[in-house]
């Protein structure tokens, strides 16, 4: 999704917003801009389609930019193509005014035909535009620019994070935010602003959060904060924990292959602190024993990996706490009139905390009464904050577009909190909560195992990368499992695959079974294994290579049906998927490479979707 960086203080502007939109790139983006302005030459601007680079070579090849105060802007189109035209910054016809928008304008078509009546020329095909060339014909009547700022957030429907450039304001930048991230960041005399804390970690770790309806004015003297009142606002100050290494590669080719091999110390830190004497503790929690008690419906709602999360842990909250457990796609639920009340438990997944879908289904749900109970890893994102209770994943920033490490931490996370609840609700026997609780505490190590090793997936990936199709196929947890690994696979690869639980099998998918389809066969789920050997059978008899992914125990067993064996440790049967997803992110991730393929920012995908 777009990107915002801004910045005001005593250096050049440019440098500054550049390296602010490289951290940002991660996010997804077609084309980029910057816009400083400086006393006496104005605003001067420069944007382009394609990657940041191509940004940079156009801006060496010109006078530089001059100005301490600037904005800059990574573009994901959504009204208008990726042009020059249609990226940012966009400024107004007087040439006043310069905007950068991350977010959706709605009624953007009739704020536009409100201008072109009024005589106002419009350059782009996008919604943004009419920010800037409406702030342009409130200023013509408005002493003061937050006057206008003010004016034209009263008539803007959607969602919009903005950074706001005036002309004759050179000492200033305006930001304002609804539905749609942004953060203030505090230097020594400079202030940023930014959609995420990895664009200007390198300059400060001291940040704010705005809120929806603030408006923020940044001058080297400090930053002001009002609310949608105009009133002065003090704001929280934040301390960000991880410094400008953890968003960097360090050293790997991409950020996906450092982020699985960070998982062992990702789990680690989310684990440990919630251990204390055999006991899942959630000191975090304001949720009491009698308040899980109360709870007559369990929602668990999020979007793509993270609704994998929410999959398997359908599975494991239900053992669990003996009680049923929904599961739903965000995009779904906010539409569904769903069944919810104040004794209504929803959990929400998300790695960003800025998923569009998921924070609508979140408001749906609160405003029906339910209590709402976050997994978020982003520290101080919207949906932690219009959360009752937020479990943070301790996964530091995740860059890779594909999720690996917070999906991880989501997982296990989710399953610390099942057990959790299923003691509140005195429905877990002693015996299986210390089973879990032990395996807990040695599952980072045992995930360090699997990344000891890496050459059976390269050598995998180097058979099968030119496959068209690939299946997955798994029951209970593999099946859950198995959504996550196609969904990998896919996303990265661009090879077309499908995950199915594998009893359905004969139900008509076994027809697409062809001599040499490859099949992913998850068996991790012991309980199940002969029905998995069975399934195995079943597709090796119509000609399908196998994979076959089971723990060390079963490994001659598998060997002797399947064309080859991943194994991985055991541990008990309600952490297994989180060990499971490992090889199957290997897997996806060679594969990937072998194709040749832009593994971290892979075709169309951005990381924090923050549009429906
Ligand atoms: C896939 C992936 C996405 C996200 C989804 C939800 O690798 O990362 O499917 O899981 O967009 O994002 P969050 O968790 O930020 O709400």
């Amino acid at each position: 999704m777009c990107g915002i960086v801004g910045f005001t203080g005593n250096v050049p502007a440019v440098p500054i917003l550049l390296d602010g939109l490289e951290r940002l790139e991660y996010r997804g983006y077609d084309s980029a801009g910057v816009a400083v302005v400086s006393p006496g030459r104005g605003l001067q601007i420069q944007k382009c389609k394609g990657r940041l680079q191509a940004l940079r070579d156009r801006l060496e090849a010109l006078p530089p930019l001059e100005g301490t105060v600037g904005i800059g802007h990574t573009r994901w189109a959504t009204h208008g193509e990726p042009n020059d035209v249609n990226s940012h910054p966009h400024v107004s016809q007087s040439g006043r005014v310069a905007i950068v928008h991350n977010g959706i304008i709605e009624n953007y078509v009739e704020i536009k035909d409100f201008l072109l009546h009024k005589g106002v020329k419009f350059r782009s095909d996008t919604d943004s535009e009419v920010i800037a060339q409406l702030l342009d014909y409130y200023f013509d009547s408005c002493a003061d620019p937050l006057d206008a700022v003010y004016a034209v957030l009263s008539r803007l429907e959607g969602a919009y994070a903005l950074g706001i450039l005036c002309a004759d304001r050179p000492d200033m930048l305006i930001a304002a935010r609804k539905d749609a991230p942004l953060l203030l960041g505090y230097g020594d005399k400079e202030s940023f602003i930014a959609s995420d804390a990895t664009a200007i970690i390198a300059h400060t770790r001291d940040v704010a959060y705005m809120a929806d309806g603030e408006v923020a004015v940044l001058t080297r003297a400090g930053i002001q904060v009002f609310d949608e009142y105009r009133r002065p606002i003090e704001k929280e100050h934040h301390f960000i924990e991880w410094d400008v290494s953890a968003a960097e590669k360090g050293g790997y080719a991409h950020f996906m292959f450092k982020e699985i091999m960070e998982q062992p110390e990702a789990l680690r830190q989310t684990i440990s602190p919630r251990l204390k004497d055999g006991q899942v503790v959630f000191e975090e929690l304001n949720m009491t024993a009698e308040d899980v008690g109360r709870f007559k419906r369990i929602f668990i709602v999020a979007c793509g990996s993270s609704y994998h999360v929410g999959m398997v842990g359908k599975y494991n909250l239900e053992k669990l706490m003996r009680a049923p457990v929904e599961v739903a796609l965000a995009s779904e639920f906010r539409y569904s009139a769903p069944l919810v009340d104040e004794n209504t438990l929803v959990i929400v997944i998300s790695q960003s905390g800025e998923t569009l879908d998921t924070m609508a289904a979140l408001r749906e749900a609160k405003s029906l009464g339910a209590r709402i109970l976050s997994i978020v890893n982003v520290v101080g994102s919207s949906i932690a904050r219009e959360s009752d209770d937020v479990l943070y994943t301790w996964a530091g920033p995740e860059i890779a577009v594909a999720t690996t490490k917070a999906y991880s931490t989501q997982l296990v996370l989710l399953t610390m909190l099942g057990l959790w609840m299923g003691r509140c609700l005195g429905r877990v026997a002693d015996g299986e909560y210390a089973a879990v609780v032990s395996e807990l505490q040695v599952l980072p190590d045992k995930l360090g195992e699997i990344l000891s090793g890496t050459d059976i997936y390269q050598y995998l990936a180097s058979l099968y990368f030119n496959q068209d199709c690939i299946f997955y196929i798994g029951r209970n947890l593999d099946y859950a499992l198995g959504l996550e690994g196609s969904l990998k696979l896919k996303e990265i690869s661009y090879i077309h695959s499908e995950s199915y639980a594998a009893g359905e099998l004969k139900h008509g998918t076994i027809s697409l079974i062809e001599p040499g389809t490859l099949v992913m066969s998850l068996a991790t789920y012991d309980p199940l294994l002969d029905k998995a050997v069975s399934n195995i059978v079943e597709v090796k008899s119509r000609g399908a290579e196998v994979v076959a992914l089971t723990t060390e125990d079963h490994r001659q067993r598998l060997e002797a049906i399947a064309s080859h064996v991943l194994t991985i440790p055991r541990t008990h049967p309600a952490l297994q998927p989180n060990l499971g997803v490992v090889p199957l992110q290997l897997f996806a991730y060679y594969i990937a490479l072998h194709r040749g393929c832009d593994i971290d920012k892979p075709k169309n995908l951005a990381k924090s979707v923050t549009v429906e």
